[in-house]
């Protein structure tokens, strides 16, 4: 399978040679495969929204390299423009990006930068605004209103729509349900989830809520203190829970539960994550035993 970003020993410092100097990367690897979708986990200052903007060279790296759909992003002849244009970056609070007059002119903003560069008319530019604005759950009675007449809610489905019009390979999100409440939140991570699955693309999405990550993600990178913790697909990330609760992280709330069965004497398994796995292993004791004594 191709990869889609491959980061070689990456490490990078803010401000170099002043007292404030920080190390907010050290020697991160990782690889992601095309269509995969991945969760970024890590606690505040553990270098998450660093590493992202490196993943479309808003940020250079003090060492190491991004690999971009094969090529070495940082190599000579490459265009970083091109690269930006291939992976899409949504930042924490992407609303406050929002400035112009209507919805419409918001989401168009993305597509027509790239209008001459690959040649868009405006009907192509038209059609992207009004599939990713679908895609987006943006109402098509919305888009010739200012966006800042909007919930918040809905101003941050608006600011990922215009970065879904640019049709990037990659999408990148930082945050993107931070600040929202419940309902806010599972609407805008499963229209992401679906945008995903229709398109075919690759996600990475750093949260604050393992409960959200496992819900949507195939592999998880747990970053802590500039450094990759672990990196595993979601079903065997949680036979470390204790060592990712010793890092003072959470793991979802299932998993807890299922600990503490563990420690009466009912093992549902390591990796069990999701209410539904619970469920399903509980069945399986049952049949397996007849009876559910062992869940007393
Ligand atoms: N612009 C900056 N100048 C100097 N240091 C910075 C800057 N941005 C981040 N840092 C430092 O780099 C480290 C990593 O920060 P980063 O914002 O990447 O973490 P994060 O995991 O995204 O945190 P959060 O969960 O709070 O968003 C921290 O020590 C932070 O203080
Ligand atoms: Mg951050």
């Amino acid at each position: 399978m191709e990869n889609s970003i491959h980061v070689k020993n990456l490490s990078f410092r803010y401000s170099v040679g002043t007292p404030f100097e920080t190390t907010a990367i050290n020697d991160v690897s990782f690889a992601v495969q095309k269509g995969d979708f991945i969760g970024i986990i890590g606690h505040t200052g553990s270098g998450k929204s660093t590493l992202m903007q490196h993943l479309n060279g808003l940020l250079k790296q003090t060492c190491g390299e991004v690999w971009v759909n094969g090529r070495n992003i940082r190599a000579k002849g490459v265009n970083i423009r091109d690269v930006r244009f291939e992976v899409g970056l949504v930042f924490q609070y992407s609303e406050h990006q929002l400035f112009e007059e209507t919805v419409f002119k918001d989401i168009a903003f993305g597509p027509r930068n790239m209008k001459e560069r690959f040649k868009l008319t405006d009907k192509q530019i038209e059609k992207r605004v009004l599939t990713a604005a679908n895609f987006m759950g943006v109402h098509e009675s919305w888009l010739q209103r200012s966006p800042f007449d909007l919930s918040g809610g809905q101003k941050r489905r608006v600011a990922l729509a215009g970065v879904i019009a640019m049709q990037p390979q990659i999408l990148i999100l930082d945050e993107p349900a931070a600040g929202l409440d419940p309902l806010g939140r599972e609407k805008i991570l499963r229209f992401i989830s679906e945008y995903h699955q229709k398109a075919g693309i690759t996600v990475i999405l750093v949260s604050h809520s393992m409960e959200d990550i496992v819900k949507h993600a195939n592999k998880v990178l747990v970053m802590n203190k500039g450094e990759v913790f672990c990196y595993e697909k979601t079903e065997k990330v949680f036979a470390k829970a204790d060592e990712i609760i010793e890092i003072g992280l959470g793991v979802p709330q299932i998993t807890r539960l299922c600990q503490k069965l563990k420690g009466r004497g009912v093992d549902l398994g390591k990796n069990v994550y999701t209410v539904e796995k619970a469920v399903e292993r509980i069945m399986e004791i049952h049949s397996n035993s007849g009876d559910y004594s062992q869940l007393n």
